[in-house]
C-alpha cells in the first residue's frame, strides 16, 4: 500500500465510514470521499454473529474498491476471521483490523495479515482492557479502540476512550512508535480535538461526515484540527 503513514507522520488521518453512506448512491458517495481531504475508507464488516447486525460483503466491497482512490481500512467484525483474510486482501483491502475478542491466535492472524501485504491491525471493544494488547503491540500497524459498541453507526461516544488512548500510547512508548491508534465510533468535529490531543491518529467518522449537510466541508474540517492549537 502507498503511503502508510506512521504515528510520527505530522497530520492525523480522517476515514470516513461508508457505513453511513446512500448504499443507493454508493458511486456518488465513493466519488466524494475520492474528492475530500479524507486519507481512506473505512470498511464495516458485520457478521451477525460478533455483532448484532450485519452490513455488506464481498460484491459491495469490490465496488468501493473498483472506484476508490485512496486505501482500504477494513474492519472486521466477525467471528473467525481467518477464514477469509485472503477474500479481504483480493477484494482491495490495504488495512484489515480483526477483533481482539475474535481470535483465538490473534499473533498467528496478525502473521497472516502480513504475510497478504496488509498492514494489520487489531480492535478493542469497549469494555476490553488495553492491557489485553499487551504482548501484540509490537507486531500491529494499527489498533482501533472501539468508542461505542460495534455493530451499528450513530451511537453516543463513550468517554472512557480517552483514558485508553493515553494508556495504549504509554504502552507502546519506545515498543511500536508507528503504532497508529485509530478511535471508531462516535467521532466528530465536537469531540476530535480532544481525541487527537490525547494521542490519537486515525479519526472513523460515519455519521458525522455523511449526515451533515455538506460532507466534504466537514470533512475537511476534521482534517484541519491542530492538536497543538487550543480550540476555541
Ligand atoms: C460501528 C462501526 C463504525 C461506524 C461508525 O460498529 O465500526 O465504523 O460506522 O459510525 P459513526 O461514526 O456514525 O459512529
Ligand atoms: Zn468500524
Amino acid at each position: 500500500m502507498a503511503n502508510f503513514p506512521t504515528s510520527t507522520s505530522s497530520k492525523h488521518l480522517i476515514a470516513p465510514s461508508v457505513l453511513a453512506a446512500d448504499f443507493g448512491n454508493l458511486s456518488r458517495d465513493v466519488g466524494l470521499v475520492n474528492d475530500s481531504e479524507a486519507d481512506w475508507f473505512h470498511i464495516d464488516i458485520m457478521d451477525g454473529l460478533f455483532v448484532p447486525n450485519i452490513s455488506f460483503g464481498f460484491p459491495v466491497m469490490e465496488a468501493i474498491a473498483r472506484e476508490a482512490k485512496k486505501p482500504l481500512d477494513v474492519h472486521l467484525m466477525i467471528v473467525d476471521p481467518d477464514r477469509y483474510l485472503q477474500q479481504f486482501q483480493q477484494a482491495g483491502a490495504a488495512v484489515i483490523t480483526v477483533h481482539q475478542e475474535a481470535c483465538t491466535h490473534l499473533h498467528r492472524t496478525v502473521q497472516a495479515i502480513h504475510d497478504l501485504g496488509c498492514k494489520a491491525g487489531v480492535a478493542i471493544n469497549p469494555h476490553t482492557p488495553v492491557s489485553t494488547l499487551y504482548e501484540i503491540v509490537d507486531y500491529v500497524d494499527l489498533v482501533c479502540l472501539m468508542s461505542v459498541n460495534p455493530g451499528f453507526g450513530g451511537q453516543k461516544f463513550i468517554e472512557s476512550t480517552y483514558r485508553k488512548i493515553k494508556e495504549l500510547r504509554a504502552m507502546a512508548e519506545g515498543r511500536n512508535n508507528r503504532l497508529l491508534i485509530e478511535i471508531d465510533g462516535g467521532v466528530g468535529v465536537q469531540n476530535a480535538f480532544a481525541l487527537l490531543q490525547a494521542g490519537a491518529d486515525v479519526l472513523v467518522a460515519g455519521n458525522a461526515v455523511f449526515a451533515s449537510s455538506d460532507p466534504k466541508t466537514t470533512i475537511a474540517a476534521l482534517k484541519a484540527i491542530d492538536p497543538q492549537i487550543r480550540q476555541a
